[in-house]
């Protein structure tokens, strides 16, 4: 690139994080999963720079690694730019802050180089950062960071992964709260292992958990389409225990997904999960909010409302 472009030239991307109403781990083994975008959102800047330079507050290594990949992988190795991150997105608790990080990181730099902005080449590239730092991603998480809104996945095989935009009026919808149980002691990495190495031990029994996923997670695109709030909790607590089966859910998370279903409500892990201490955030529900506040606040737990189907990868300022 030449130097005047250098000198003038800023990019701005921003990626949503996301949550995941039915599938996560199932989706690993070919199964479908519904992920929605979510109104937190995490933004990337790129400018020229002297010597890379990578500004954030958490996770500077990914950052940096993903900067490093992208642009290596646009055939611009030697390029120094100064990366700084903004995001509103808790990190490591199951809201898809490293695919938010890794869509927008690609999407910025598709932008800076000026090119060809092709949709599946980008989310490409960033399903391979996402592999990079998780093992062996599903590709669902940078998939709905990068798309936006409401999406049907399916990973079909490495090569095949199938999705459908799901589009609801989200003003119908359950209003979600996001109870963060805390992070987890373990990677995503680390719990897709540990379900592959139950999965290998038992290869029968983990296969019926996961078939009976799906149908949940048939139940839930169904509950969706009708609007059914009833239908959707239900299926939610459903998809919850077999969560529990996969063993992806600390007793501490079990213990408030237990009070919150005690008190009239439903929650469910989104994300990967943690078997020891923390297990991310519980996509929590319940007709009276304030009863969530409530057993948030009694254990000090972060608790906010969030708006689902929201707008993926978007360039602010190029
Ligand atoms: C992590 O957000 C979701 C998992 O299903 C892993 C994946 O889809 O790659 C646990």
């Amino acid at each position: 690139m030449s130097w005047i472009a250098k000198e003038i030239k800023t990019v701005i991307a921003s990626a949503p994080g996301k949550i995941i109403l039915s599938g996560e781990h199932a989706v690993v083994y070919e199964k479908p999963a519904i992920l929605a975008a979510l109104n937190r959102r995490l933004s990337v800047s790129l400018n020229p720079a002297s010597a890379t330079e990578v500004v954030i507050s958490e996770n500077p290594e990914l950052a940096k690694f993903a900067l490093n990949f992208g642009l290596k992988a646009l055939g611009e190795p030697q390029e120094k730019l100064k990366l700084e991150i903004f995001s509103t997105i808790s990190v490591g608790c199951g809201m898809g802050s490293s695919a938010a990080l890794a869509a927008a990181i690609t999407a910025a730099l598709f932008k800076y180089l000026n090119r060809p902005f092709g949709k599946k080449k980008v989310n490409e590239i960033a399903h391979e950062i996402e592999r990079k730092q998780h093992g062996n991603p599903s590709g669902g998480d940078n998939t709905v960071s990068f798309y936006g809104g409401f999406l049907w996945y399916r990973k079909e095989t490495e090569f095949l992964k199938i999705f459908k935009t799901l589009r609801f009026r989200s003003a119908k919808l359950p209003r979600f709260v996001l109870i963060n149980t805390g992070r987890p002691l373990e990677t995503t990495g680390e719990m897709v292992a540990d379900v592959r190495k139950l999965y290998d031990q038992n290869k029968s029994q983990t296969e019926k958990i996961l078939e009976r996923t799906e149908k949940v997670t048939k139940k839930v695109l169904l509950a969706l389409m009708a609007f059914n709030q009833k239908q959707l909790i239900e299926a939610i607590k459903e998809n919850e225990k077999l969560l529990e089966e996969l063993g992806v859910v600390s007793p501490l998370a079990e213990e408030i997904v237990k009070e919150i279903e005690k008190a009239g409500g439903a929650a469910k892990i989104s994300g990967a999960g943690g078997k020891r201490k923390g297990s991310g955030i519980l996509l929590s529900f319940h007709r009276e909010k304030e009863i969530l506040w409530e057993i948030a606040k009694k254990r000090n737990l972060d608790a906010f409302e969030v708006k689902l189907g929201k707008e993926g990868v978007k360039i602010e300022r190029s």
